[in-house]
């Protein structure tokens, strides 16, 4: 088991392991003086793992109520988190209790964001059960929902308390929800490590998947990555916004497909692409980069080809977080592993997405 000690407001740990989820009960007690835990997870992974985890806080002594929703980011609504508002106060949750997010990152965000705001803030931990939740979402504080308008709109900075990451989850995860989480592994390697980039190219899905102890060390390098970004810029004004590489462009990809029919750890690597042809067009980028990032999608299943070119969505990245009025802040890498935020006027920017048509 690894350890990753994060300190952002309050500072908590990261477990990494097997076996966590069966043992949540005792984790969870050292960080917590509830009398009462509010298990929140969706319907697939309640049958996972939604018993084994719910006799675990029991027999630490913990009372336990368990909110159900039907899973995928359709349920990702302030409907949602009124219903798991409501559950609380039905169940009497007071603010020394605490609220535990058992899935990906749709539960991790939701029960966050329910924790941020429930009597003015209480505690959660996070037992994330998705490749995307455990080298991502699950750490930083980043909660929230999504509204009609956009993804993640609504939402508040929220610590949690404790973060176990169970490896032994991902046997049952789908293989396309393990390729949608390689995304981001792949991503953290680009803008921050060219070791954990070779790594990656020495394996491939099939045989990343059937060595866990490799895969525990890739998981616990990428929480180290997210752990260093995120102590040194937690409120995402500067070097957080390096975790954006491939996503101004990925998520207008999400957008022209309407969320369906790609996923977004697809739209991200087709993202991440067409960033790198940009800078390496430009001279920005060391020649080869683009190559390399290709080579290494394609052992992933992610060096997917996309229908929309890059003049075409470039308006779409306008309604991006990280525009700023008429500037627009773009995470470039020059090499992989090393990774530069660069503020250029809107413009500029769409001129460079169409010259590459
Ligand atoms: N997932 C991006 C961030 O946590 O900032």
């Amino acid at each position: 088991m690894q350890k990753i000690t994060v300190k952002a407001s309050g500072g908590y740990d990261v477990l990494i392991g097997s076996g966590l989820l069966a043992d949540c009960g005792k984790y969870i007690k050292e960080v917590t003086k509830a009398e009462k835990l509010a298990l929140i997870t969706d319907d697939n992974v309640d049958g996972f793992h939604g018993e084994k985890v719910a006799k675990a806080l029991k027999n630490e002594g913990f009372e336990v109520c368990r909110f159900v929703f039907p899973h995928g980011e359709q349920s990702k609504t302030t409907d949602t988190l009124v219903k798991i508002w409501n559950f609380l106060c039905e169940n009497n949750i007071t603010r020394s209790d605490c609220l535990v997010a058992l899935g990906g990152g749709v539960t991790g965000d939701m029960t966050g964001f329910a924790a941020a705001t429930y009597l003015r803030g209480m505690d959660f931990v996070q037992l994330p059960t998705t490749l995307l939740a455990q080298v991502d979402s699950s750490v930083g504080g980043k909660t929230g929902v999504d509204l009609r308008g956009g993804k993640n709109l609504v939402g508040a900075f929220k610590q949690p308390k404790l973060v176990l990451c169970d490896i032994d989850a991902l046997d049952t995860l789908s293989e396309e929800f393990f390729v949608d989480g390689m995304g981001e592994v792949i991503k953290h390697g680009m803008i921050k490590s060219a070791k954990l980039f070779e790594q990656l190219e020495k394996y491939n899905l099939k045989s990343l998947r059937e060595n866990k102890e490799v895969l525990e060390d890739i998981i616990s390098q990428n929480i180290a990555i997210k752990r260093d970004v995120v102590q040194a810029d937690e409120f995402d004004r500067g070097e957080r916004m390096l975790l954006n590489f491939g996503h101004t462009l990925g998520h207008s990809i999400e957008q022209y497909y309407n969320y369906t029919g790609i996923t977004h750890g697809q739209a991200v690597a087709a993202g991440m692409k067409m960033i790198t042809q940009v800078a390496e067009s430009h001279g920005i980028a060391e020649a080869g980069t683009l190559e390399r990032l290709k080579k290494c999608l394609d052992l992933y299943g992610l060096n997917v080809t996309v229908e929309p070119t890059m003049d075409q969505l470039g308006e779409a990245c306008l309604n991006d977080k990280k525009r700023f009025g008429d500037t627009i802040n773009i995470v470039i890498c020059c090499d992989v592993g090393a990774s530069m935020l660069k503020k250029i006027p809107v413009e500029a920017f769409l001129a460079m997405l169409s010259e590459q048509g």
